[in-house]
């Protein structure tokens, strides 16, 4: 009879020994919560791909940001649905656009609540692209300096750090130097450095408004099948100043969070998409599958492939159960 010598069982007897070796845990500190602000006045629209989700009014932003502190959660992720899109953005870099407007509202209501903003044009342009188009091509320089622009409005409403997601060459350059001119040089940038052209925004383009028009982002999003891609994308962004680098979207890709952690050993952040968020609302709602725990466990598998923040419009209902288990 053969009798293993070391037993991995000794250490799972009882939650006791397995809280005390337990490798990783998950923080109210790591979590960002996505919101959308939309113009006027006690608007509250459900956006039928991802319940629990909501485009707020201002006013219904500052509300939601009251629960969120309640929660103790310490960080929101702006993003605006402005009221007219065209070809140059406006919306996206106007000091009284929808972000800016919402950046102030809550900054006056909850200070010290971290706002940080998605520096983007395609909720502002006509065709829904990240960029400045000529035909069908979305054009890299010609769009970095309304990208700067837009960051640079966000800082001046208040915002605590902006986050590119553009996918633009060169954008984070543009950003730092515009900001560091303006004396913001002291506004972090959080960089949407590996980010997937992925079938898992779907919802989020429902929330946001903000499908492209015409053909996709495969052009400045990243194919879905490279890895060391990625890790030359993160490391551009930290050349061109990043503070903190993301992989986006997330459980797809978490091989990339552990490898750009293990290479840079930078902040890094992993956004839990809409996709993966609604998937998991889904199979709840027709009670095939224990929500609380799946959340729970997928969290975790960030954390543990290396993710020291993770966007999550799970967020709040995270907080919560942390919360009652303390
Ligand atoms: C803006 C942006 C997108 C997301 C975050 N910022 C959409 C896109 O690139 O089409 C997606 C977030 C999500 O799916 O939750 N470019």
């Amino acid at each position: 009879m053969f009798y293993p010598i070391t037993r991995l069982r000794r250490l799972r007897n009882c939650e006791t020994i397995r809280a005390m070796v337990r490798e990783n845990h998950l923080s109210i500190d790591d979590l960002i919560y996505p919101l959308f602000a939309i113009y006027g006045r006690n608007v509250k629209n459900p956006v039928a791909s991802m319940p629990g989700v909501f485009q707020l009014s201002v006013d219904n932003v500052v509300k939601e940001c009251g629960e969120v502190v309640h929660l103790g959660l310490k960080s929101v992720l702006l993003f605006g649905i402005p009221e007219t899109k065209d070809e140059a953005a406006s919306g996206a870099y106007d000091p009284d656009g929808i972000v800016q407007q919402a950046i102030r509202a809550i900054k006056k209501e909850f200070p010290g609540l971290y706002v940080i903003t998605d520096v983007c044009l395609c909720e502002y342009t006509s065709h829904g692209h990240c960029g400045m188009i000529s035909g069908d091509t979305v054009l890299n320089d010609p769009t970095l300096n309304y990208l700067a622009d837009t960051a640079l409005s966000h800082a001046v409403a208040g915002a605590d750090m902006v986050a590119p997601s553009d996918m633009m060459d060169g954008r984070v350059g543009a950003i730092r130097t515009k900001l560091d001119q303006h004396g913001f040089s002291h506004i972090p940038i959080m960089a949407y450095s590996a980010k997937f052209a992925s079938a898992f925004y779907g919802p989020f383009r429902d929330v946001a408004e903000s499908a492209p028009q015409f053909g996709d982002r495969k052009a400045y999003q990243m194919d879905p099948a490279n890895g060391d891609e990625a890790v030359r994308e993160t490391a551009l962004d930290i050349e061109e100043g990043a503070d903190i680098v993301m992989v986006k979207p997330g459980l797809p890709y978490l091989d990339l969070v552990r490898r750009i952690k293990d290479e840079f050993h930078y902040p890094t952040a992993v956004y839990n998409v809409s996709g993966e968020y609604s998937m998991v609302k889904a199979a709840a709602l027709n009670g095939w599958i224990d929500e609380k725990r799946i959340v729970m466990e997928a969290l975790l598998g960030m954390k543990r492939a290396g993710a020291d923040l993770i966007i999550t419009y799970h967020a709040k209902d995270a907080a919560r159960w942390m919360g009652e288990k303390a």
